[in-house]
Protein backbone atom coordinates (compact mmCIF):
# COMPACT_ATOMS: atom_id res chain seq x y z
CA UNK A 1 0.00 0.00 0.00
CA UNK A 2 1.18 3.53 -0.62
CA UNK A 3 2.15 5.40 2.16
CA UNK A 4 -0.34 8.22 0.80
CA UNK A 5 -2.93 5.62 1.62
CA UNK A 6 -1.99 4.92 4.84
CA UNK A 7 -0.66 8.41 6.45
CA UNK A 8 1.53 6.32 9.28
CA UNK A 9 4.56 7.64 8.98
CA UNK A 10 5.16 11.30 10.19
CA UNK A 11 6.29 12.82 6.60
CA UNK A 12 8.77 15.34 5.93
CA UNK A 13 7.75 19.07 5.63
CA UNK A 14 10.25 19.75 3.15
CA UNK A 15 11.68 17.20 0.95
CA UNK A 16 14.39 18.50 -2.12
CA UNK A 17 15.10 16.21 -5.21
CA UNK A 18 18.05 16.03 -7.62
CA UNK A 19 16.72 14.71 -10.75
CA UNK A 20 19.07 12.84 -12.26
CA UNK A 21 19.51 10.22 -14.63
CA UNK A 22 17.91 11.67 -17.73
CA UNK A 23 20.60 11.34 -19.92
CA UNK A 24 21.54 7.99 -19.11
CA UNK A 25 17.77 6.76 -19.02
CA UNK A 26 17.46 7.97 -22.95
CA UNK A 27 20.96 6.84 -24.23
CA UNK A 28 19.67 3.10 -22.75
CA UNK A 29 16.79 3.51 -25.30
CA UNK A 30 18.77 4.93 -27.78
CA UNK A 31 17.09 7.59 -27.48
CA UNK A 32 18.06 11.79 -27.75
CA UNK A 33 18.61 13.66 -24.35
CA UNK A 34 15.68 15.84 -24.65
CA UNK A 35 13.58 12.38 -24.85
CA UNK A 36 15.21 11.95 -21.21
CA UNK A 37 14.46 15.37 -20.06
CA UNK A 38 10.86 14.78 -21.31
CA UNK A 39 10.41 11.80 -19.58
CA UNK A 40 11.81 13.79 -16.32
CA UNK A 41 9.60 16.53 -16.28
CA UNK A 42 6.24 13.61 -16.47
CA UNK A 43 8.33 11.74 -13.92
CA UNK A 44 8.48 15.49 -12.15
CA UNK A 45 4.35 15.67 -12.48
CA UNK A 46 3.56 12.84 -10.93
CA UNK A 47 6.09 13.30 -7.91
CA UNK A 48 4.83 16.74 -7.59
CA UNK A 49 1.24 15.38 -7.07
CA UNK A 50 1.74 12.57 -4.72
CA UNK A 51 3.72 15.14 -2.60
CA UNK A 52 0.32 16.84 -2.34
CA UNK A 53 -1.31 13.64 -1.38
CA UNK A 54 1.29 13.34 1.20
CA UNK A 55 1.10 16.47 3.02
CA UNK A 56 3.98 17.89 2.15
CA UNK A 57 4.50 21.02 2.11
CA UNK A 58 7.88 22.63 0.04
CA UNK A 59 9.01 20.21 -3.21
CA UNK A 60 12.49 21.63 -3.88
CA UNK A 61 13.52 20.52 -7.56
CA UNK A 62 17.51 21.22 -9.46
CA UNK A 63 15.85 21.74 -12.85
CA UNK A 64 18.95 23.83 -14.39
CA UNK A 65 21.83 24.25 -12.96
CA UNK A 66 24.48 27.30 -13.48
CA UNK A 67 26.94 24.38 -14.96
CA UNK A 68 23.92 23.17 -17.12
CA UNK A 69 24.39 26.16 -20.02
CA UNK A 70 27.95 23.89 -20.85
CA UNK A 71 25.56 21.81 -22.23
CA UNK A 72 24.51 21.30 -26.31
CA UNK A 73 22.08 24.49 -27.26
CA UNK A 74 19.57 21.47 -28.16
CA UNK A 75 19.53 19.77 -24.85
CA UNK A 76 19.37 23.51 -23.16
CA UNK A 77 16.73 24.73 -25.16
CA UNK A 78 14.86 21.14 -25.12
CA UNK A 79 14.79 21.98 -21.28
CA UNK A 80 13.92 25.57 -21.16
CA UNK A 81 10.70 24.41 -23.67
CA UNK A 82 9.64 21.50 -21.35
CA UNK A 83 9.51 23.87 -18.24
CA UNK A 84 8.05 26.25 -20.25
CA UNK A 85 4.95 23.92 -21.43
CA UNK A 86 5.24 22.55 -17.98
CA UNK A 87 4.29 26.47 -16.22
CA UNK A 88 2.26 27.53 -19.03
CA UNK A 89 0.07 23.94 -18.35
CA UNK A 90 0.30 24.22 -14.60
CA UNK A 91 -1.45 28.30 -14.96
CA UNK A 92 -4.12 26.77 -16.82
CA UNK A 93 -4.42 24.10 -14.38
CA UNK A 94 -3.42 26.17 -11.07
CA UNK A 95 -7.07 25.72 -9.28
CA UNK A 96 -7.06 21.94 -9.60
CA UNK A 97 -3.48 21.36 -9.00
CA UNK A 98 -3.41 23.42 -5.66
CA UNK A 99 0.36 23.87 -6.55
CA UNK A 100 2.21 27.19 -5.81
CA UNK A 101 5.34 28.32 -7.53
CA UNK A 102 8.94 29.88 -6.43
CA UNK A 103 11.94 29.96 -8.36
CA UNK A 104 15.47 29.66 -6.79
CA UNK A 105 18.38 31.04 -9.11
CA UNK A 106 19.17 34.01 -11.71
CA UNK A 107 16.64 34.08 -13.95
CA UNK A 108 17.73 36.84 -16.24
CA UNK A 109 19.87 34.69 -18.22
CA UNK A 110 16.48 33.20 -19.44
CA UNK A 111 14.72 33.72 -21.98
CA UNK A 112 12.11 37.09 -21.27
CA UNK A 113 9.35 34.50 -21.86
CA UNK A 114 10.18 32.12 -19.84
CA UNK A 115 10.84 34.86 -17.10
CA UNK A 116 7.73 36.17 -17.32
CA UNK A 117 5.82 32.49 -17.27
CA UNK A 118 8.15 32.26 -13.75
CA UNK A 119 6.81 35.84 -12.29
CA UNK A 120 3.06 34.99 -13.87
CA UNK A 121 3.25 31.87 -11.84
CA UNK A 122 4.61 33.46 -8.74
CA UNK A 123 2.30 35.74 -8.90
CA UNK A 124 -0.56 33.57 -9.52
CA UNK A 125 -0.32 31.22 -7.38
CA UNK A 126 -0.43 31.75 -3.51
CA UNK A 127 -1.44 29.75 -0.73
CA UNK A 128 -1.91 26.08 -2.12
CA UNK A 129 -1.19 22.93 -0.52
CA UNK A 130 2.21 22.54 -2.04
CA UNK A 131 4.90 24.92 -2.87
CA UNK A 132 7.08 23.52 -5.71
CA UNK A 133 10.50 25.79 -6.00
CA UNK A 134 12.36 25.05 -8.76
CA UNK A 135 15.93 25.67 -8.79
CA UNK A 136 16.76 27.41 -12.18
CA UNK A 137 19.98 28.70 -13.33
CA UNK A 138 20.77 27.77 -9.55
CA UNK A 139 23.60 26.95 -7.78
CA UNK A 140 24.45 26.88 -3.88
CA UNK A 141 27.61 28.94 -4.00
CA UNK A 142 26.25 31.24 -6.71
CA UNK A 143 23.13 31.99 -3.92
CA UNK A 144 25.47 32.28 -0.95
CA UNK A 145 27.79 34.69 -2.76
CA UNK A 146 24.33 36.62 -3.77
CA UNK A 147 23.45 36.82 -0.41
CA UNK A 148 26.37 37.96 0.92
CA UNK A 149 26.36 40.74 -1.53
CA UNK A 150 23.28 41.69 -0.46
CA UNK A 151 23.68 41.88 2.82
CA UNK A 152 26.91 44.20 2.69
CA UNK A 153 24.47 46.49 0.18
CA UNK A 154 22.02 46.69 3.04
CA UNK A 155 25.17 47.32 5.80
CA UNK A 156 26.52 50.32 3.56
CA UNK A 157 23.09 51.77 3.75
CA UNK A 158 22.74 51.39 7.33
CA UNK A 159 19.98 49.32 6.48
CA UNK A 160 21.14 45.62 8.23
CA UNK A 161 22.39 44.93 11.91
CA UNK A 162 26.00 44.48 11.91
CA UNK A 163 25.90 41.78 14.33
CA UNK A 164 25.16 39.42 11.82
CA UNK A 165 23.42 35.38 12.61
CA UNK A 166 22.56 32.70 10.90
CA UNK A 167 18.81 33.87 11.06
CA UNK A 168 19.42 37.16 9.57
CA UNK A 169 21.86 35.81 6.92
CA UNK A 170 19.22 32.80 5.44
CA UNK A 171 16.84 36.35 4.74
CA UNK A 172 19.30 36.92 2.07
CA UNK A 173 18.72 33.64 0.43
CA UNK A 174 16.03 32.48 -2.15
CA UNK A 175 14.83 30.26 0.23
CA UNK A 176 14.30 33.03 2.55
CA UNK A 177 10.91 32.30 5.06
CA UNK A 178 11.08 28.76 3.92
CA UNK A 179 12.13 25.70 6.37
CA UNK A 180 15.58 23.89 5.62
CA UNK A 181 14.37 20.47 3.66
CA UNK A 182 14.67 17.36 5.98
CA UNK A 183 15.43 15.42 3.47
CA UNK A 184 16.94 15.10 0.22
CA UNK A 185 17.01 12.57 -2.86
CA UNK A 186 19.54 12.31 -5.14
CA UNK A 187 18.44 9.11 -7.71
CA UNK A 188 20.87 7.81 -10.54
CA UNK A 189 23.32 5.95 -7.85
CA UNK A 190 25.58 9.35 -8.19
CA UNK A 191 26.35 10.51 -4.73
CA UNK A 192 27.62 14.31 -4.39
CA UNK A 193 25.26 17.20 -4.10
CA UNK A 194 26.37 19.06 -7.00
CA UNK A 195 26.29 22.65 -5.83
CA UNK A 196 22.62 22.19 -4.53
CA UNK A 197 21.10 24.18 -1.24
CA UNK A 198 24.94 23.83 0.14
CA UNK A 199 23.64 26.14 3.27
CA UNK A 200 20.23 25.09 3.62
CA UNK A 201 21.04 20.96 3.41
CA UNK A 202 23.34 21.57 6.41
CA UNK A 203 21.34 18.90 8.70
CA UNK A 204 19.21 17.41 6.36
CA UNK A 205 19.29 13.66 5.50
CA UNK A 206 20.41 12.74 2.00
CA UNK A 207 19.09 9.57 0.34
CA UNK A 208 21.21 8.14 -2.20
CA UNK A 209 18.88 5.71 -4.76
CA UNK A 210 19.79 3.67 -7.73
CA UNK A 211 16.75 4.25 -9.75
CA UNK A 212 16.93 6.64 -12.73
CA UNK A 213 15.16 10.10 -12.34
CA UNK A 214 12.91 9.27 -15.39
CA UNK A 215 11.74 5.49 -13.40
CA UNK A 216 11.39 6.87 -10.16
CA UNK A 217 8.09 6.08 -8.97
CA UNK A 218 5.73 6.84 -5.69
CA UNK A 219 7.34 3.93 -3.89
CA UNK A 220 10.55 5.28 -4.63
CA UNK A 221 9.45 8.36 -2.79
CA UNK A 222 7.82 5.96 -0.24
CA UNK A 223 11.26 4.01 0.20
CA UNK A 224 13.46 7.41 0.60
CA UNK A 225 10.83 8.88 3.03
CA UNK A 226 10.73 5.01 5.32
CA UNK A 227 14.80 5.65 5.47
CA UNK A 228 14.73 9.32 6.19
CA UNK A 229 12.18 7.94 9.10
CA UNK A 230 14.61 5.30 10.38
CA UNK A 231 17.28 7.91 10.58
CA UNK A 232 18.38 9.37 14.21
CA UNK A 233 18.23 12.60 13.94
CA UNK A 234 20.17 14.11 16.38
CA UNK A 235 21.44 17.77 14.92
CA UNK A 236 24.67 17.46 16.27
CA UNK A 237 23.45 16.52 19.47
CA UNK A 238 23.38 13.02 21.50
C1 LIG B 1 19.99 15.86 -14.82
O1 LIG B 1 20.06 14.65 -15.56
C2 LIG B 1 18.81 16.62 -15.24
C3 LIG B 1 18.83 17.90 -15.72
C4 LIG B 1 20.07 18.67 -15.87
C5 LIG B 1 17.59 18.55 -16.17
C6 LIG B 1 16.36 18.26 -15.36
C7 LIG B 1 15.19 18.74 -16.10
C8 LIG B 1 13.99 18.13 -16.16
C9 LIG B 1 13.64 16.90 -15.39
C10 LIG B 1 12.92 18.69 -17.02
C11 LIG B 1 12.48 20.01 -16.48
C12 LIG B 1 11.06 20.24 -16.60
C13 LIG B 1 10.17 20.13 -15.59
C14 LIG B 1 8.77 20.42 -15.89
C15 LIG B 1 10.54 19.72 -14.22
P1 LIG B 1 21.25 14.45 -16.59
O2 LIG B 1 20.84 15.00 -17.90
O3 LIG B 1 22.51 15.04 -16.04
O4 LIG B 1 21.35 12.89 -16.66
P2 LIG B 1 22.67 12.01 -16.86
O5 LIG B 1 23.54 12.26 -15.64
O6 LIG B 1 22.15 10.62 -16.91
O7 LIG B 1 23.31 12.46 -18.14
Amino acid sequence: MALADTQTVPVPKHIAIIMDGNGRWAKKRGLPRTAGHAAGAETFRRIANYCRRLGVRYLTVYAFSTENWKRSSEEVAGIMKLLRRYLEEALTDMDKNRVCFRFFGDLSRLSPELQALCREAERESTDYDVQVNFCLNYGGRDEILRAAKLYAADLAAGKADPNLTEEGFSRYLYSAGIPDPELIIRPSGEMRTSNFLLWQSAYSEYVFMDVLWPDFREQDLDRAIAEYTRRNRRFGGT
